[in-house]
């Protein structure tokens, strides 16, 4: 089997964050959600992956590579319009070559491993199958119908009267017969290739596509509060270990990493937390569900509920920072220039919440 993990998209949701990076860089717990996924794709046995990449490709080249790290081989495939997930699968024939493979977005987080879906898949006769869990939003996302015998009935995207709270979750297996939907399909009212519509066409001729319903968490990043989530979520499933240096006079719950280089002096974190590659944490309070990234200063402050992406200072802020997504090189300083006042350089489309 291969893989093949789409990661093309502006981010818009994600602004200003995403201005300069591509959305599926952006860490949980101090890792990438693109290597999460390339990860759990390894994790399967499966070494051959494409990664669709669109306006954000050479960031993406950059920061993942050829695959050696991991141990895969990976291959690049343009897309160079944003025309759906089914036009990636279009665009991505020579590459998947009429074999098996599992679909993944590169953004999307979930509870767990996909080995156990991925080899049930690659031992079956089924030409594809979907992995659905039940949402709050139907609305928002595909959404599949299913009769008694919980076999497929009907999959719309983004349902405006959702018959049924079974979402379509990132995760797509296939064999060849999806090259025959992808092309005969039409775009959707938004435009594009929609891959809800080539699994309809699927199950209209004739195809078995099994549905797999997933009970543990799953998430899908594009929003500041989503990304906070799945911080939250994947903290708690992390292993623990200081690698870094605790001074004395500090404070680490048990169930908190401090990665190598980094220092934590005279300071409490509370755990479930992360602290990057050399950073510094100086008198300083690191609440619960907390991601600080590499090369980051935190003196005389207080953070929780937080991510804090790299290079970035915090300093003498004496509010506590909560539910904040903070991007990269940020400084935030308490301001001795007079007169007293907030004094800010923002980003556009940037979110500032005051006391
Ligand atoms: C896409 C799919 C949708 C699926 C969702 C999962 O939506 O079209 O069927 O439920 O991903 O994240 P999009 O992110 O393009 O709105």
């Amino acid at each position: 089997m291969k893989g093949l993990i789409l990661s093309g998209g502006k981010g818009t949701r994600l602004y200003p964050l995403t201005y300069t990076s591509a959305k599926q860089l952006i860490p949980v717990a101090n890792k990438p959600v693109l290597f999460r996924v390339i990860e759990s794709i390894r994790d399967a046995g499966i070494s051959e992956i494409g990664i669709v990449v669109g306006d954000t490709a050479e960031e993406v080249r950059d920061a993942v590579g050829r695959g050696g790290r991991w141990g895969v081989n990976i291959t690049y495939i343009q897309q160079d319009a944003p025309l759906g997930l089914a036009h990636a699968v279009k665009i991505s024939s020579n590459f998947l070559d009429n074999d098996r493979f599992v679909m993944f977005l590169g953004d999307n987080v979930i509870e767990g491993g996909i080995s156990q879906l991925i080899s049930e898949f690659a031992h079956s006769d089924w030409n594809s199958q979907i992995v659905l869990t039940r949402v709050d939003h139907p609305e928002r996302y595909g959404v599949a119908e299913l009769d008694d015998d919980g076999k497929i009935n009907r999959l719309v995207e983004k349902p405006k009267n959702p018959q049924s709270d079974l979402a379509l979750v990132g995760i797509y297996m296939f064999d060849a017969s999806v090259l025959e939907a992808v092309h005969a399909i039409k775009p959707s009212w938004r435009g594009e290739l929609e891959i809800t519509d080539a699994i309809q066409w699927l199950v209209d001729h004739g195809n078995s596509v099994h549905p797999y319903i997933h009970r543990g968490w799953w998430i899908d990043t594009g929003e500041p509060g989503q990304m906070l989530e799945a911080n939250d979520l994947v903290l708690e499933e992390l292993d623990y270990q200081i690698e870094g240096y605790v001074d004395r006079d500090s404070k680490v719950g048990r169930r908190v990493t401090v990665e190598q280089g980094a220092e934590i002096i005279n300071s409490v974190v509370r755990g479930p937390a992360i602290i990057g590659q050399d950073t510094r944490v100086v008198n300083s309070y690191i609440g619960p569900f907390t991601s600080i990234y590499h090369h980051v200063t935190i003196e005389d402050s207080e953070i929780e509920h937080s991510v804090v992406l790299e290079y970035s200072h915090i300093k003498g802020i004496g509010a506590r920072i909560q539910d904040s997504l903070i991007g990269r090189y940020v400084s935030i300083e308490r301001s001795p220039i007079k007169p007293k006042s907030h004094k800010m350089t923002i980003g556009d489309h940037s979110q500032v919440g005051i006391l």
